[in-house]
């Protein structure tokens, strides 16, 4: 191991691979409170180098122009950064970007992408109950058959105890339109999805699989090959939620298997307003659209159907989030030039100090309790203390972190809390705000209660 190896690097404090990572970020130079900020809610929004910051200000200083619209330069201009963009984030995750082979959409964020996909589902169903599922609805050329989406009544959907809210529900309201049933993996004592039941929860009439490979609340990484293993063995399609692995971990979409993914950007390092469905190509090409409007349709008509789009400009109706995408795509090259091994070395090594609030009288994490199999986001209960005073109390000393639900109820129930409150790190977090994070929430107890365990 090199001295610039980031998880040493993080061990010993104040490494040259940390340093250099955390002065691209300038919102990181202040203080709170009369303390410097120690910004630990990256689970919610990751903070942005300067990098990204730059490109969105170049776009709108030099680019900015409607893309796939205009024969002028700057729209012809724009359009190529735009479509630059998408490759290089399809690159990042492992997905095709090469032109007319896409497996990209670009959606205005991850639940946008979610609820693009289950209402897209939700079309095909409909269209093939009423007796009308045409293949040229989905496509130009009539590849591929939407009835392969169509849910009907006794079909199963399967979602995680786990889930974030932008999963569950728009699979749940799914479910209760097309009279298919929804089930779901449990979770073990540390909340980790149970892929070990799949053979069970998954069953010939299951068709629709969504879970996440990170948990926002707990963490915990899923171990999904035995999921999508069983879900392709009876037929299902199986769509995880990328939204708390991407800025974390080398992702590859076509070695995890699944059929589709999604994930937003400001949650890797880039701005907001823009996230990602992906899809393997015979999938989107056989997917109806679920938004229409501009630049999604190839022949609109008064007397007859549209024709649309070939994917993935058919998922794209109207102006996208063009300035957000092409800075994203910065974002991601920039994950990649970090190297993602690095990052989740470095986090690794966060993570294990940050565990460390185990040992406080009066603690409970909710997740594993050890630094493998999982991210640097951990959510903890306060014997006696609310999430929100535990949350003022740490902002009064610069630390930031979320409290609440987190959009992921189910999983809270779980534990048998309402509420909790959560650090979670980043590829910027050092050591030392790890330690002031622990020896911070020392002291929260002794505030409230008065109590010294
Ligand atoms: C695991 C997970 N999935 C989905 C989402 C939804 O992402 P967004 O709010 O960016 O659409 C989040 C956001 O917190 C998340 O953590």
């Amino acid at each position: 191991m090199s001295r610039d190896d980031p998880a040493v690097s993080a061990r010993s404090s104040s490494g040259a691979w940390t340093r250099s990572v955390r002065a691209q970020f300038p919102i990181l130079v202040q203080t709170v409170n009369g303390h410097p900020l120690d910004y630990l809610d990256t689970a919610a929004t990751a903070q942005k180098p300067e990098c990204v910051i730059e490109a969105e200000r170049q776009f709108y200083t030099r680019l900015n122009a409607g893309v796939h619209r205009g024969t002028h330069t700057l729209a012809m201009r724009s359009t190529l950064a735009y479509e630059k963009a998408r490759a290089r984030v399809a690159h990042l995750v492992g997905a095709d970007g090469r032109e007319g082979h896409e497996e990209i959409v670009i959606t205005p964020g991850c639940t946008a992408a979610l609820n693009l996909l289950a209402t897209s589902i939700g079309y095909a169903s409909l269209d093939c109950r009423q007796g009308r599922c045409r293949p040229d609805a989905a496509s130009r050329d009539g590849r591929g058959d939407p009835a392969r989406f169509a849910l009907h009544p006794g079909d199963e959907i399967v979602v995680s105890q786990a889930e974030h809210h932008s999963v569950l529900l728009p699979f749940q309201e799914l479910a209760a339109r097309t009279g298919a049933s929804l089930r779901w993996f449990g979770t073990d004592s540390e909340g980790r999805i149970r892929s070990d039941t799949a053979d069970t929860v998954i069953a010939r009439k299951t068709r629709i699989v969504a879970v996440t490979l990170v948990s926002n609340v707990t963490g915990a990484i899923t171990d999904v090959a035995p999921i999508i293993e069983r879900a392709h063995e009876v037929g299902a399609l199986v769509v995880l939620d990328l939204c708390q692995a991407v800025p974390h971990m080398p992702i590859d979409v076509k070695k995890l298997g699944c059929d589709f993914a999604v994930w937003s950007g400001h949650k890797m390092y880039g701005p907001t307003g823009v996230g990602y469905l992906y899809g393997r190509r015979e999938l989107l090409e056989a997917l109806p659209p679920a938004w229409f409007g501009g630049e999604m349709v190839d022949l609109a008509y008064l007397d007859r159907p549209a024709v649309y789009e070939q994917p993935p400009l058919r998922f794209e109706a109207g102006t996208q989030p063009v300035a957000q995408a092409v800075a994203n795509g910065v974002a991601a090259q920039w994950l990649e030039n970090l190297d993602l091994e690095k990052i989740a070395a470095h986090e690794r090594a966060i993570t294990a100090e940050l565990l460390k609030i185990a040992d406080i009288p009066g603690i409970r994490v909710l997740g594993p309790l050890t630094a493998d199999r999982r991210v640097a986001t951990v959510s903890f209960e306060v014997e006696g203390v609310h999430p929100h005073d535990v949350g003022q109390y740490l902002d009064t000393l610069g630390i930031a972190v979320r409290t609440g639900h987190h959009c992921a109820q189910p999983i809270h129930r779980r534990f048998g809390v309402e509420a909790s409150s959560r650090a979670s790190a980043g590829v910027y977090t050092t050591v030392e705000e790890a330690r002031r994070f622990v020896e911070a929430v020392k002291g929260i107890r002794p505030y409230f209660l008065g109590t010294r365990d």
